[in-house]
């Protein structure tokens, strides 16, 4: 049992905290972040300000930002121009023949009462606005073009849970790199991405938006997006904003009901979904978007103890906020608000700089302004900031320099473009379960292979949600893939069966028949008979199920986990007919199919890999490259389940099917179906010879964890080791098991490395019974392993000295490998 030393101390990060700064400034780099007890002054509380909107206090004064532009500028505006800046407008991304806006907005924009347009894009479009902004309005503040492009711009990569599953953070800064290119050459200025909200329930439709349910893996993809977007100088004309979204807690959605209530504690706020966002911030991302969800009672676009308390105060955030879509407007139906000017005047005075889509700031908030209800130096502070980002972009020296005919001609989808997205999709693919042993495929036996399934031949689906500008005429899919992979061999194709009970338009159908498909079951009885036969005349099968694209994202939670539509019965023909099959998972959210894993000769999880789907299937069907994806999301084995994530607390009476009154399901099991950090290779792995220093570490110190990794098999192969650990007595319940480093090691069959993973102490601190964050001296328990749920090395370390102090600086553990 531990015994923390006494908590007299203030954990608060130096910006709130005078005390805190002095003492880290004065630490060595690597331990910056540990704050020694006795160099901090008491009173600096870290808890999470409750105060929001209503009782909030008076914003701190507007501070000049040293910039003289900036200055000057603001020095000439008028209030409703300064109001304009805040203001973003939507554009109408999916009209006939490319984006437009509304008519009355060019008039807004020429009166100066336009920041920002959101879906706006194309190198003759956004000049064209910009022209208005530029020389129409009397100051000519050049607009921001914003757009969500979240996995690629056309060149579609895989999802960004499907690249989470890399855990491979210099691909998927590659992808943002690519990512970045493509879009600025079409004029865009700022990606609503990374969406880096932590999401522990697979009926969330926007989990795959994201990284999944790990905070650790969840900063460590969150940076290398910010990174990827951004890169070294905003005034390049390739890197563009990112906005870490949707602050905060947005994925713990009750019920998994998108935009539903969350209700955290401060502690699971603090160590499960924030930490994300402030490794997006350490990176030096600019914006954030505030969420659509109320938190404990606070709407997070009026929230001022996250916006002001934490992001400014705690983290000394310097960039701008801008709201979700109408979620200021949407302050009313929260019940926080009465009227639009009081929503206008919540949200900007919580810290909402920039609003998106409802208009209130616009509309409102001079009056209020004159009125003395919102003082001119919280709107100057906005303006500030939102300018600042304006400057840092370069849009002040040259608004048009995004806005560039000829680079977006030849800067979109080339071939280079193709073949990282390629290379990021094979290595998104996880390999589920090979029990047959069947993969990989040996092509030259393959004279006759069958491709079955509704999405074997899609080319929209592939493309995942939020690709607006990918084409499906872009993409290869799996059919494509498999026929130029096989280019001698026959190749049968049948869809079998259709998937229904998506929600196309995102509205649900009212009948049941259309639900489930049933008024579907006579062509789905046929397309079933067609498909066992070619199953039986192919030499191996193909078989593509899941999701269709309209099925995850946002506004499509879903309350059945299991393979929409008659596709298990698709699928249990098939494998009877032909027990060389392999099934290809495409869907956007784990989902429960405990009879198919039981039963699928091998099973591949492929998410939506974009536009190189196919080649990128193929090559691992065929064994060109080895599965090497790594769930970061547990399966479920049913619904109900959910939410079901691997860093659970223990409880009281820890969950055992053997024992009655534990903590479990009598009509379920209590394990998931494949847990998170899951995915097999071609070959194995063995893990041995650990070695854990120092064996009495305090907290300023790096634990060096370091083991030999042996490629067993016979094929090359790559593994994601990873290192877990777990604090068995704190003075505030742990997780079971925490993510805190992991390495991907590539090894040719017979070939054994080292492998060192660095995690500095520090990175062991949590939230105390005080709940101020600290290392605590006792027992941590150290594990390696090939997933969660296969732990292959442990060891123990026991921290001495007294209990540390530490601020939430984002620290990473460092691999190599000898
Ligand atoms: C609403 C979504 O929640 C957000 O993620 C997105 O960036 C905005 N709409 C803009 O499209």
């Amino acid at each position: 049992m531990k015994r923390p030393a006494a908590a007299a101390a203030c954990p608060a990060a130096a910006a709130a905290c005078p005390a805190a700064a002095a003492a880290s400034a004065a630490a060595p780099s690597a331990v910056a972040v540990v704050l020694a007890l006795a160099g901090i002054a008491a009173g600096c509380g870290t808890s999470l300000p409750a105060r929001g909107g209503r009782e909030g206090r008076d914003a701190p004064a507007a501070q000049p930002s040293g910039d003289p532009r900036v200055e000057s500028l603001l020095a000439r505006m008028t209030l409703e121009e300064k109001l304009g800046q805040l203001t973003q407008l939507e554009g109408a991304w999916d009209a006939p023949g490319g984006p437009k806006i509304d008519d009355r907005y060019r008039a807004m924009i020429a009166e100066g009462q336009v920041g920002s347009f959101l879906s706006v894009f194309g190198a003759d479009f956004t000049r064209e606005l910009q022209t208005i902004a530029v020389e129409k309005s009397r100051l000519g503040i050049p607009l921001l073009f914003a757009f969500d492009v979240i996995h690629g711009f056309r060149t579609t990569f895989p999802v960004p849970l499907a690249e989470a599953s890399s855990w491979d953070p210099a691909a998927v800064e590659k992808a943002a790199r690519v990512a970045a290119v493509e879009a600025t050459a079409a004029g865009i200025h700022w990606t609503f991405a990374p969406m880096v909200d932590v999401a522990r329930d697979a009926r969330w439709g926007r989990i795959v938006e994201g990284s999944g349910e790990d905070p650790y893996l969840g900063m460590v993809m969150a940076a290398a997006r910010v990174r990827g977007f951004q890169g070294e100088d905003l005034a390049a004309p390739d890197t563009l904003l990112a906005c870490a979204k949707h602050f905060a807690a947005y994925g713990a959605a009750e019920s998994g009901r998108d935009y539903n209530s969350v209700d955290v504690s401060e502690r699971t706020l603090r160590e499960v979904y924030l930490p994300p966002f402030r490794a997006a911030v350490d990176a030096g991302v600019v914006t954030l978007m505030s969420g659509f969800n109320d938190i404990g009672g606070m709407p997070a676009s009026a929230h001022r103890g996250l916006l002001d308390g934490v992001l400014r105060r705690e983290w000394g955030f310097s960039g701008f906020v801008v709201s979700d879509w109408e979620s200021v407007g949407e302050l009313i139906d929260h019940g926080l608000a009465a009227d639009r000017a009081e929503a206008g005047r919540l949200a900007l005075t919580a810290g909402v700089d920039m609003e998106m889509v409802s208009k209130t700031y616009i509309r409102e908030l001079v009056a209020e302004v004159r009125a003395g209800r919102v003082p001119m130096a919280v709107v100057d502070r906005s303006v500030r900031r939102v300018l600042a980002a304006k400057q840092r972009l370069g849009l002040f020296d040259d608004p048009y320099r995004y806005s560039d005919p000829a680079r977006e001609k030849g800067r979109i989808l080339t071939p280079e473009h193709r073949t990282a997205a390629r290379a990021m999709a094979r290595e998104s693919i996880v390999l589920l379960g090979n029990q047959a042993g069947i993969l990989p495929l040996a092509a030259a036996d393959l004279r006759t292979v069958a491709v079955i399934g509704p999405l074997a031949d899609s080319r929209q689906a592939p493309l995942g949600p939020w690709s607006v500008p990918g084409r499906a005429a872009d993409v290869v899919s799996v059919l494509e893939g498999i026929r130029a992979a096989l280019p001698r061999a026959r190749i049968l194709h049948e869809p079998g069966v259709a998937i229904v009970g998506g929600a196309g338009d995102g509205v649900v159908p009212r009948d049941a028949a259309s639900r489930t498909g049933s008024d579907r079951s006579g062509e789905d009885a046929r397309g079933i008979a067609r498909a066992v036969r070619a199953a039986r005349r192919a030499d191996a099968v193909i078989l593509v199920v899941g999701e269709s694209d309209t099925m995850s994202g946002e506004a499509k939670s879903r309350a059945d986990l299991r393979l929409p539509g008659r596709q298990l019965d698709l699928a249990r023909a098939v494998i009877a007919a032909n027990r060389r099959t392999a099934v290809v998972l495409m869907n956007g959210r784990p989902l429960a199919i405990p009879e198919l894993a039981a039963q699928a000769p091998a099973l591949l999880e492929t998410w939506f890999l974009g536009v190189e789907t196919g080649n990128a299937v193929a090559d691992v069907l065929f064994g060109a490259a080895s599965p090497s994806g790594k769930l970061p999301v547990t399966f479920p084995t049913t619904t109900g389940q959910e939410p079901l994530y691997y860093n659970h607390k223990s409880t009281g009476r820890p969950g055992d099917d053997k024992v009655v009154w534990s903590s479990k399901y009598i009509d379920a099991p209590l394990q998931p179906l494949f847990p998170f950090g899951h995915g097999l290779s071609y070959t194995r792995f063995e893990y041995s010879d650990l070695s854990i220093g120092p064996q009495a570490p305090t907290a300023r110190d790096t634990l060096v964890v370091d083991f030999a990794l042996r490629n067993a098999g016979g094929r090359a192969g790559v593994e994601v080791a990873q290192l877990y650990i777990r604090d068995p007595a704190a003075s505030a319940t742990r997780p079971v098991l925490e993510l805190k480093g992991f390495a991907r090691v590539e090894l040719q069959p017979g070939q054994t490395r080292r492998v060192r993973i660095e995690v500095p102490v520090a990175m062991l601190a949590f939230h105390g019974a005080d709940m101020r964050r600290a290392v605590e001296p006792g027992e941590v328990q150290v594990m390696v392993g090939a997933s969660s749920a296969d732990l292959r090395l442990r060891g123990v370390v026991r921290i001495g000295g007294a209990r540390m102090l530490v601020d939430d600086r984002s620290v990473f553990s460092r691999a190599s490998i000898r």
